[in-house]
């Protein structure tokens, strides 16, 4: 049977490793959207357009030939036939894609290619920020994953092997940006259930998502 799962929650939260576990164990697919805005900073990067220039920012998003890779075993993303796998992980791309996640066009573009993706697909886990509320309101599972902004800061350090300090700040710089917008894709939808993940291991969190997805 059909089956939709979304999880939202901010940097570090563990949405990645969790949902990509949680697609493989119910056969399902897995869209990165964080993973889409960040492919499209990439192009806009490599554009060189203003990236005060939300026009500029739109054509781009409108002209890149974006392959998304869903397999939550290698997620692995493409831009203009170029392998970004790496690149969107990059500082460049982290530092610039909150302003292009702003632009109202681009996520309403972006929007409409993850409701077609899901459309498509029996079983999929979908992670981002406004999943719940947005992009599959009807989903089966809502779930909005929490944790400190230290345990945050810790796994993505650990993640990326960036300095913890420096990542806390640039972690609670972005969580500003994200949550100043108008429709404010970090506010948990009503009806998602928070879980806050500081001190739980992947497999609990797992665990207890597959459970609430059986009662
Ligand atoms: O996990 P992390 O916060 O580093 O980032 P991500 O999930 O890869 O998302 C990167 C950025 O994309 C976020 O900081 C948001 O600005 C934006 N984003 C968004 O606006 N809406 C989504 N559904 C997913 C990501």
């Amino acid at each position: 049977e059909r089956c939709v799962v979304a999880v939202d929650g901010p940097s570090g939260s563990g949405k990645s490793t969790v949902s990509r576990r949680l697609a493989t164990l119910i056969d399902g697919i897995y869209l990165d959207t964080g993973a889409m805005y960040r492919a499209i900073t990439w192009a806009v990067l490599q554009s060189g357009a203003d990236l005060a220039d939300p026009e500029a920012i739109l054509k781009v998003a409108q002209e890149v030939d974006l392959s998304i890779g869903t397999d939550p075993k290698a997620p692995h993303f493409e831009a203009n036939g170029t392998d970004v796998d790496a690149a969107i992980r990059g500082p460049e791309v982290t530092g610039a894609v909150s302003a292009v996640a702003a632009v109202p066009q681009v996520r309403a573009m972006l929007v409409q290619i993850q409701q077609d993706i899901i459309a498509g697909a029996p079983r999929i886990v979908v992670e981002g920020r406004d999943i719940a509320s947005v992009v599959a309101p009807d989903a089966d599972l809502k779930v909005y994953l929490t944790a400190s902004a230290a345990a945050r800061a810790a796994r993505r350090s650990a993640e990326d092997a960036t300095d913890v300090k420096a990542t806390e700040a640039d972690l609670a710089r972005r969580d500003k940006l994200d949550s100043s917008r108008k429709t404010d894709p970090l506010k948990q939808a009503s009806d998602a259930t928070e879980l806050d993940t500081t001190g739980m291991g992947i497999d609990d969190v797992v665990t207890r998502l597959l459970e609430m997805l059986n009662s």
